[in-house]
């Protein structure tokens, strides 16, 4: 399997973070770009550089790097996931304002019929955030907004995070043992 993966400007770059890391240690490729306000917030939430997790990636590119392979849909992926997704990089894809890198390679993945997911992470949300949501959701992307549930009873920040990060991996069908299922839950209560 073969993702492109982004991370941009929203609270919660360990989102995409903790993506890179499970999906290295299942052995998915994976092609990365971390746009420009991506990497101050990683700078502020996580006391990280944007090349440290540049390092759990296959492949990394600018994000104003035309010369990047997923810019083309001639280049095949498995899809791809933006987490944190922001309003500015949503309202982007919504509308076809394909202006760097990150933009381009969803409007790929729309136009190829890829799977596209993203982790929206903004409150409260405006009217025009939820019509660009549902514009998106119409034409068949995955909105996986980053909330976390609570019914698994998490005990740390830990598990709130990979709660999120469990159902992007369960919308891309990749196995993993993230969070306790419901049933599972259930059978024990
Ligand atoms: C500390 C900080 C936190 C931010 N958090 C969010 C957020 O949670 N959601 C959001 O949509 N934008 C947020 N923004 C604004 C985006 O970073 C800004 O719109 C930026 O232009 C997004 O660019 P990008 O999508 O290319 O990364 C935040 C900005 C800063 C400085």
């Amino acid at each position: 399997m073969k993702l492109t993966i982004a991370i941009t400007g929203a609270s919660g770059v360990i989102y995409g973070k903790r993506l890179l890391e499970v999906l290295r240690n299942k052995k998915i490729e994976t092609h990365l770009v971390i746009s420009q306000a991506a990497e101050k917030i990683i700078a502020h939430e996580l006391g990280a550089t944007k090349e440290s997790l540049e390092k759990l990636a296959n492949h990394v590119y600018e994000v104003d790097d035309w010369s990047s392979p997923i810019v083309s849909g001639s280049f095949k992926t498995d899809g791809m996931v933006i987490a944190p997704c922001s309003m500015k990089t949503l309202a982007g894809i919504a509308n076809g304002f394909a202006e760097n890198v990150i933009l381009r390679a969803a409007d790929v993945a729309l136009k190829e019929k890829r799977k596209l997911v993203l982790v929206p992470r903004e409150t409260p949300l405006n009217i025009i955030h939820l019509r660009n949501m549902l514009e998106l959701a119409k034409q068949g992307v995955i909105i996986v907004p980053a909330m976390p549930a609570y019914y698994h009873k998490p005990k740390s920040i830990e598990a709130l995070i990979d709660f999120v990060v469990g159902r992007i991996l369960d919308v891309l069908g990749i196995e993993h043992n993230l969070y306790q299922r419901w049933q599972d839950i259930h059978k024990i209560c």
